[in-house]
């Protein structure tokens, strides 16, 4: 059997010794956007430094809890907080999680992100639907090496990274709350130093709408094992060279906060319909 797979089912498997529930839906929560949790009820909380061999994250503002928890009395996982690429140098590392998860039950995905907008139209401060991605990470994917059959295919196809139906019922959940949800594709760049103007430039000529550090990973290997995904960033700032002002990470996770209302409710609704 492939050391990834056995690896991921024994950490599955300290997982369900400690919260036994059945999961088919999990939740990635971005920077700044871990409120969302808030809104679920009988909260199993298990901090990620509590499962051993489950990959911890060091950022600030990333709380690194594995979150059990029910909507409506229905359940579902919820990460809050991931580790990126530029933490670790390691995309094997990166996209364990998923792996584990999808072990635990998971076939459904919603992956969230902190992302600078790249294109002109959009601003900081609204959510984009992911429609669509593009690597960007010097790294490559992160299903080079021996493919591991457990999983999935030497070479899965990629040309609905995004679920169709699920982006549907956020889109939908988005016009009944009166949410302004944009659409776009996520380009997913190296860090952790932000991008230059010139590296923004060439992303939006690649097509890219919002460009951040996290995501594409995770979404390959979710695709890898046939799981359904779907992708809201939140745009904390216009990407670097579209604005006056410097990137910080303080402005990152501030804007974040001011739109978790909105993020909150649209995941909410969205989650309820999916359940
Ligand atoms: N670039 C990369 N990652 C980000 C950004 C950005 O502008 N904003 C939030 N995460």
């Amino acid at each position: 059997m492939g050391q990834i797979y056995d690896n991921a089912m024994v950490i599955a498997q300290r997982i369900r010794e400690k919260c036994d529930r059945k999961v088919d839906l999990c939740v990635v929560l971005g920077s700044g956007l871990g409120a969302f949790v808030d809104a679920l009820d009988n909260q199993v909380v298990i901090p990620y430094s509590q499962i051993e061999g489950f990959p911890c994250s060091s950022v600030h503002g990333h709380a690194g809890n594995l979150v059990f928890g029910q909507l409506d009395g229905k359940d579902l996982v919820v990460m809050q907080g991931r580790v990126h690429y530029y933490e670790c140098g390691d995309l094997k590392r990166v996209t364990l999680p998923i792996r584990i998860l999808h072990c635990l039950g998971c076939t459904r995905m919603i992956v969230t992100n902190a992302a600078g907008a790249a294109n002109v139209n959009f601003n900081a401060g609204e959510l984009m639907l992911i429609t669509d991605h593009i690597n960007m990470l010097m790294a490559g994917s992160p299903l080079v090496g021996l493919n591991e059959d457990e999983f999935g295919v030497r070479f899965p196809d990629m040309s609905e990274p995004y679920n169709h139906e699920m982006s549907d019922i956020l889109r939908k959940t988005a016009q009944k709350l009166g949410i302004l949800l944009r659409e776009g594709v996520y380009c997913a760049s190296h860090g952790p130093e932000y991008e230059t103007p010139a590296e923004v430039r060439m992303f939006q000529k690649l097509g890219a709408d919002a460009v951040g550090m996290s995501t594409v990973p995770e979404v390959v290997v979710a695709n890898h094992m046939l799981m359904k995904v779907a992708g809201v960033s939140c745009l904390t700032n216009k990407a670097s060279g579209l604005s006056e002002t410097k990137l910080t990470h303080d402005e990152v996770m501030e804007c974040g906060r001011k739109v978790a209302k909105d993020f909150v409710n649209l995941l909410r609704e969205g989650v309820r319909q999916m359940l």
